[in-house]
């Protein structure tokens, strides 16, 4: 059923697009659009929790061994929240979302629970399933292109997304699917109805897909790297209008990236996962001027434009690589990399625990030897910045 206190069909201020249907494809204006939303101005989270994850464990059986590539995900997300889930390739994002969304292939061994407010997903049959994820928790990938069908019009495939969770006339599903349109801050949205997907720019089949994801009027949606295969402009636009419309449909937003640049002034809270595992929770800010893990210090060193990294502008990245998540290391999985590491580090893997703020977790056994510096990235400086 649509939520009839929904407030559709107020477009929103989206950027000014360019091109009229009689140009082939339609394109940004992206130079004369700036990021004007900031998180403090849209609502904030609410009390009631939508979605919880519970010790999630995801492994995969393969001729070289099992792949674990989720070793325990706990995090809540409220009504209307932003969670930033952050880490390197490989660290196990897309794989505990893909497990939220059941899109795991059959072979993923999946443990632990994944709470839709309060009833576990993974205890529902497959039918239940379905009802819940699509409308209830939605999603939103990386490349539309994938995502979107390019023999179907954009119209058609926005009201078949209406259609498959709900029965009315198809008429009425289009109309919906306009005002979609519209609220993502497509221009025209009657005529862009009979667009196909190759009819709409990068930027624009990334509004789509928020309409496409919207349109069911969900509680959760989750965005893996949304914006990834953007230009920086157009990025900043597509995160503006994912903020706006979560407004606008009540709905909480897991935010997935590689790029912890990205969730600055986008997300309440961050989690930071690495190795299958989260190893830093806390409100944004504590993350970006506290962090409490060194991992996450050092990906805020990875950061160009981040003031007081102590290298201006320069890129830092963290030395190493991931370890293997077929024969994980014992002790913490960061201490190959990591310039703190002592003996206990390599013995003992770190568990989830409270450092010196309230509602800030992090995994490691040092996180107090940060709390001594001003400027946590400086212990991953390299040798010519130190002289
Ligand atoms: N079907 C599968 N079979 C075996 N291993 C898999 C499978 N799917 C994912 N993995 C492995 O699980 C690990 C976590 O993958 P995941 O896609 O979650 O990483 P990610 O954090 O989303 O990375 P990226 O930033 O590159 O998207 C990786 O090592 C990946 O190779
Ligand atoms: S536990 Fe040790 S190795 Fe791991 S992040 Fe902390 S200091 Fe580094
Ligand atoms: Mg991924």
């Amino acid at each position: 059923m649509t939520n009839p206190s929904m407030p559709i069909g107020a477009p929103l201020p989206g950027p000014a697009a360019g091109g009229g249907l009689d140009q082939p494809a339609v394109t940004e204006s992206a130079a004369e659009v700036h990021v004007a939303t900031k998180l403090e101005e849209t609502a904030g989270p609410g009390e009631k929790e939508v979605l919880r994850v519970e010790d999630l464990t995801v492994s995969f059986p393969t001729d070289d061994g099992l792949v674990r590539a989720v070793r325990g995900v706990s995090y809540a997300v409220h009504e209307r929240e932003v969670l930033g889930i952050v880490g390197e390739s490989g660290s196990g994002k897309s794989v505990s979302s893909m497990a939220v969304m059941g899109l795991l292939p059959k072979s993923a061994r999946i443990a632990g629970k994944i709470l839709y407010r309060g009833d576990d997903l993974l205890k529902k049959s497959a039918k239940q399933q379905r009802a819940l994820r699509g409308k209830k928790i939605a999603m939103i990938f990386q490349d539309p292109m994938t995502a979107l069908n390019p023999v179907y019009s954009i119209g058609d495939q926005l009201a078949e997304a209406v259609l498959s969770h709900e029965i009315m006339p198809r008429k009425k599903a289009l109309a919906r699917a306009e005002e979609m349109l519209a609220l993502v801050g497509i221009p025209q949205p009657n005529r862009r109805l009979d667009n196909y997907p190759h009819e709409f720019s990068g930027g624009m089949r990334q509004r789509a897909m928020i309409a496409m994801a919207v349109i069911n009027n969900p509680d959760v949606i989750i965005a893996d790297e949304p914006t990834t295969a953007l230009d920086v402009t157009v990025q900043a636009q597509i995160l503006e209008t994912l903020v706006q419309v979560k407004d606008q449909v009540n709905a909480a937003i897991v935010l997935i990236t590689h790029d912890l640049g990205v969730v600055a002034g986008m997300a309440h809270r961050v989690l930071v996962m690495y190795a299958g595992k989260p190893v830093e929770i806390a409100e944004t800010d504590r993350v970006f001027y506290q962090p409490r893990m060194p991992y996450t210090a050092g990906l805020l060193g990875s950061i160009p434009s981040l003031e007081g990294n102590g290298a201006g502008s320069r890129l830092r990245p963290i030395v190493g690589t991931p370890p293997s998540l077929i024969n994980m290391p014992t002790g913490c999985p960061f201490s190959p990399r990591c310039p703190l590491a002592t003996g206990i580090c390599r013995e003992v893997e770190p568990p989830l625990a409270p450092t010196d703020e309230l509602g800030h977790v992090a995994a490691c056994h040092h996180w107090d030897k940060l709390a001594e510096v001003d400027d946590p990235t400086v212990f991953f400086r390299t040798e010519s910045e130190a002289v």
